[in-house]
């Protein structure tokens, strides 16, 4: 019997679990057994791993985060890590590895499969920001979850006339930004891709106000950037890069709920989503699509389709070459922002 090593890498997102759960329930189609390797690429640094059984999946499809554990773990980053990583999967015995995750992991991923290592990719992220798949699973959840939070702030901000910034993830893209402000009906939407100005955005509420609404909703991705007139730009903090070299984001919603205020005069508020819009259980929609990729990559383990992702093109999940997804990052559709932009003021 043939063993798979499987792992989920990078920020937790919801339908991880499903991942899980397909690729255990179909490896008994191709008589594998599963070995799952613990908290990313640092499970195989460390010799860390359970054997993953139909039982031990059970239960697991509408569960949150991921039963493997994770953590943003660059076994690249010197020679030591990645003769360690080597041996791991040697001590193994491993016929292929399916890697969960979002451009890091994969990254890493297409490394290892360029060492010689059989390697299956199936990516994730809230962010949406992979390219080579039309989506990612944990966006919709993700988006459910801004959506109804940003439903809840309207009736708050309208009992107050307030204005009430909502600043959501997103990384370098403003995807899950897009997505719920158009789907929860905001004012405006500040995204790192189209920035705005402080001016504009003022005028856009003053709009509103005008047309007879007395409270505002604005949805800032953490990495937007909102220009003000001195050639300066308001920025959220961006220290305390992890292993990778992302810094950690935080803070762009409180500088624009600060500024709209001290311009306007209408009282301001924000709030921060957060870690909210990772956890908790994956819609309808990402445990199905989550579940296709987790069958497919099995698959693909199982005929030998190394180097490729299991990703969603159009209608479809199909191989992908790994490379497509650490090609940069896929950004908001110029089209979707100018159909948010209908809805401003
Ligand atoms: O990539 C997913 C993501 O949730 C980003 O949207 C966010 O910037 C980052 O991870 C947060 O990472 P951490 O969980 O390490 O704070």
């Amino acid at each position: 019997m043939r063993t798979i090593g499987l792992l989920t890498g990078g920020g937790d997102c919801p339908g991880l679990n499903a991942v899980i759960r397909a690729v255990v329930r179909r490896s008994t189609a191709h008589d594998f057994s599963v070995v799952g390797i613990r908290r990313g690429w640092r499970g195989l640094l460390d010799g860390d791993h359970v054997p993953l059984t139909f039982d031990s999946v059970s239960g697991i499809l509408a569960r949150g985060g991921t039963i493997l554990l994770t953590s943003r773990t660059n076994p690249y980053q010197d020679e030591t890590s990645r003769r360690r990583l080597l041996a791991g999967i040697k001590a193994l015995d491993l016929h292929a590895i399916v890697a969960v995750g979002g451009e890091d992991t994969l990254g890493v991923a297409a490394r290892l499969h360029a060492d010689g290592v059989n390697v299956v990719g199936v990516p994730k992220t809230i962010d949406n920001d992979l390219r080579g798949t039309d989506l990612t699973f944990g966006f919709d959840t993700a988006v459910a979850t801004a959506c109804d939070a940003i439903d809840r702030l309207q009736t708050t901000a309208e009992s107050h006339d307030r204005t009430i910034v909502v600043e959501v993830m997103g990384r370098a893209t403003g995807w899950i930004a897009v997505a719920s402000g158009i789907a929860g009906g905001a004012d405006a939407i500040l995204i790192p891709e189209f920035p705005m100005s402080i001016v504009e955005l003022c005028a856009i509420l003053a709009r509103r106000r005008a047309r007879g609404r007395s409270f505002s909703i604005v949805v800032v991705a953490e990495g937007a950037r909102v220009l003000v007139e001195d050639g300066r730009a308001l920025a959220g903090r961006g220290d305390k890069a992890d292993a990778f070299g992302h810094p950690r984001l935080g803070g762009i919603g409180q500088l624009v709920a600060d500024e709209i205020e001290r311009r306007t005069g209408v009282e301001s508020r924000v709030t921060v989503l957060g870690h909210v819009q990772r956890g908790g259980t994956p819609t309808a929609f990402d445990r199905l699509l989550a579940t296709r990729m987790g069958v497919m990559a099995c698959d693909m383990a199982a005929r030998g389709d190394f180097g490729k992702m299991a990703a969603l093109r159009g209608q479809e999940v199909v191989p992908v070459p790994l490379g497509e997804a650490a090609a940069g990052l896929k950004t908001v559709d110029p089209a979707l922002y100018e159909l948010a932009k209908v809805f401003f003021g």
